[in-house]
């Protein structure tokens, strides 16, 4: 049996994957399930369940360390063994840096987006080696190219591109695999829990919507990509356009980039 960690499967695209794994595996996967609210992971958990596979709810805050080393021990406790590690848990936020009077939260985002991550993997990786498993980061099309409005979550993002690139050369004669999505915009309530200039929810998105992709389709990419063992899932035209353009016609990019930005929205 493969058991899988996925971390912020409370909803959005880790609850997707989650679903999608015991629908492929039934009896054969035992998920464990992280995220901060108990409530929406039970659901996730029941139905999962239904599908056939075993799960373990494991309330964590990625933010804290203690709390991503006792996801790890729970797992190990309840299956004795870890095959997967999906770093999925983040916040998204949306401000331009001149409207931001209080940089507290773009440090909290880092500890969200890369630090749990960091964290998670950290306590999984021996576990990981011993199964010759996966790794996998869920970054954003906005950890290759930045976006205005979005200094905060590039910076979480792009930071996740580096750390999980380095470490995929660092575990390559471990024969653990290590695959980092980027996905682009997902139909998810993301972008309205993201942070505001203020560190508050949104409550809106800023970016223009009409051409997410549905939930479905994203955990569907991640999931094949990992079993593929694949370095990187880049999952939309523009992403895999952008990130080469910037090299040699970077305004282009940039202007790419504002226009996916909502009017009320751009830099004056
Ligand atoms: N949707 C998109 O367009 C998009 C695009 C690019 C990248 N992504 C990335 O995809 C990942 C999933 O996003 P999503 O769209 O599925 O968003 P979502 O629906 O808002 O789900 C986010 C998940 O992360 C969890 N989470 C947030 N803060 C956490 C914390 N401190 N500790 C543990 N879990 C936490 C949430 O659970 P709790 O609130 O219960 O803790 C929830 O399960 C994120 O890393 C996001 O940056 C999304």
């Amino acid at each position: 049996m493969k058991v899988i960690v996925i971390t912020g499967a409370s909803d959005g695209i880790g609850a997707e994957m989650a679903r999608q794994l015991a629908h492929t595996h039934g009896s054969g996967v035992a998920l464990v399930l992280a995220a901060r609210s108990e409530s929406m992971l039970a659901q996730v958990s029941g139905q999962c369940e239904a599908l056939g596979a075993q799960s373990l709810v494991v309330q964590t805050d990625v933010t804290v360390q203690e709390q991503c080393n006792r996801l790890v021990a729970a797992a190990i406790e309840r299956f004795g063994r870890i095959d997967a590690l999906i770093n999925n848990a983040g916040r998204s936020a949306h401000a331009l840096f001149e409207e931001v009077a209080d940089l507290g939260w773009y440090e909290e985002l880092m500890r969200i987006n890369l630090w749990g991550s960091v964290w998670c993997t950290h306590a999984a990786l021996a576990h990981l080696k011993a199964s010759k498993g996966s790794i996998v980061a869920v970054s954003s099309i906005v950890g290759l190219v930045g976006v205005p409005g979005r200094t905060a979550y590039a910076a979480t993002k792009f930071a996740m591109t580096g750390f999980f690139e380095t470490l995929r050369m660092e575990l390559k004669g471990a024969g653990v695999s290590v695959t980092t999505a980027y996905p682009g915009v997902v139909a998810t309530k993301v972008r309205v829990r993201g942070f505001n200039a203020e560190g508050k929810p949104a409550g809106v998105s800023k970016l223009k919507e009409d051409d997410a992709m549905s939930v479905e389709e994203c955990a569907r990419l991640i999931i094949d990509g990992m079993n593929r063992r694949e370095r990187e899932v880049v999952m939309t035209a523009k992403a895999k356009l952008g990130r080469f353009l910037k090299l040699v016609a970077p305004g282009v990019v940039e202007d790419m980039a504002l226009a996916a930005v909502k009017d009320d929205a751009k830099p004056r």
